[in-house]
């Protein structure tokens, strides 16, 4: 801070916190706020166009049309919550064609969970049931973000992902109800998925620095380790119904605590998915620069369309360079 106007925009901005109240694109925000907003941001939309891969995978292999309905309208949801919250993220003055470079080129992240590959279709139900229950956990508390166009982004995404967890707990009740192999099929697909999904909540509290800034600022409304908490807690009676077993033999009810205790995941594991040497990160991301260089020419189509419907409104030239070259030459000689 340099001037006592820089001083009274700060205590401006911090008195608005402190009433719970939003901060609007317009409003002057600290140039911190406004990077950490950014990188928040670009990497849940990120998350979202990223997610459409691994469940797209099986749109062409739905074992009915009924489940290719549900699936197609589920992944196509996907893309929404990605633009959604990539026009979020322009209103804090960064593009769409910048987020997605920066996507593309590696320089930001999407969730680690989305490098893991989908081998059967009872992943479906699993991304559902644990991907979308987790995505739900960190985003409902999300709709009191600071930030007015990303809380309100939010609360529209929070209910199509509630239709997400559903879809996934209904595919997997369902096969849970079929034959042995069916049943077999969940129980290997939640065995892989469930250590990634417990990892989305991102590094225990203690290895997060910048959470407490997040917080101060109503970024962010509860650690990781508590939403950790929270998805167990909420993960163990679904499990139960479902007849399937979560794979930690250390999940136990702690009565003192009113809480489920829980091993935690292979936070190495978790480090080299990030650092980009998961299963899958090099496939999605080519995957994903593919896409935008073959859409290229619906981009620059639109643009020319857009131009032809809208013309830029060209400047007015000096009167004497209006008229015609004739009339330009007799007002010379006279
Ligand atoms: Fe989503
Ligand atoms: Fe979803």
């Amino acid at each position: 801070m340099t001037t006592a106007q820089d001083e009274d925009l700060l205590a401006g901005f911090e008195a608005t916190l402190a009433r719970h109240e939003r901060i609007e694109p317009r409003d002057w925000m600290p140039e911190r706020y406004r990077r950490t907003l950014v990188r928040q941001i670009a990497q849940h939309a990120h998350s979202e166009i990223i997610g459409m891969q691994p469940e797209g995978n099986w749109i062409t292999r739905a074992p009915s049309l009924r489940r290719k309905a549900i699936l197609l309208a589920k992944v196509q949801d996907e893309a929404g919550h990605g633009l959604y919250l990539y026009s979020a993220c322009e209103t804090l003055g960064t593009s769409r064609r910048e987020l997605t470079e920066m996507l593309i080129s590696g320089k930001q992240k999407y969730s680690s969970i989305f490098n893991y590959p989908t081998l059967s279709y009872a992943d479906v139900g699993t991304i559902g049931w644990l991907v979308d229950g987790a995505a739900i956990c960190n985003q409902v508390p999300l709709c009191r973000t600071s930030y007015g166009p990303y809380g309100r982004s939010m609360i529209r995404i929070c209910k199509e992902e509630s239709f997400h967890q559903r879809q996934g707990f209904e595919l997997l009740a369902t096969m849970m109800r079929g034959s042995d192999e069916q049943r077999a099929m969940v129980q290997e697909s939640v065995d892989r998925f469930w250590w990634p999904a417990l990892m989305m909540f991102g590094p225990p509290d203690a290895e997060s620095p910048n959470t407490a800034q997040s917080m101060a600022w109503g970024i962010k409304r509860d650690t990781n380790d508590e939403l950790r908490q929270k998805f167990v807690d909420m993960s163990v009676p679904q499990a139960r119904a479902l007849g399937v077993t979560l794979p930690d033999p250390d999940l136990v009810w702690n009565q003192e605590r009113g809480h489920h205790d829980f091993a935690q995941p292979d936070w190495e594991e978790f480090a080299a998915v990030v650092a980009g040497g998961g299963p899958c990160n090099a496939q999605r991301v080519a995957h994903r620069r593919e896409a935008h260089e073959n859409g290229a020419w619906v981009r620059e189509a639109a643009a020319a369309f857009a131009a032809r419907q809208f013309p830029v409104a060209e400047e007015p030239a000096p009167a004497s360079a209006s008229k015609p070259p004739q009339e330009q030459e007799q007002e010379r000689e006279s």
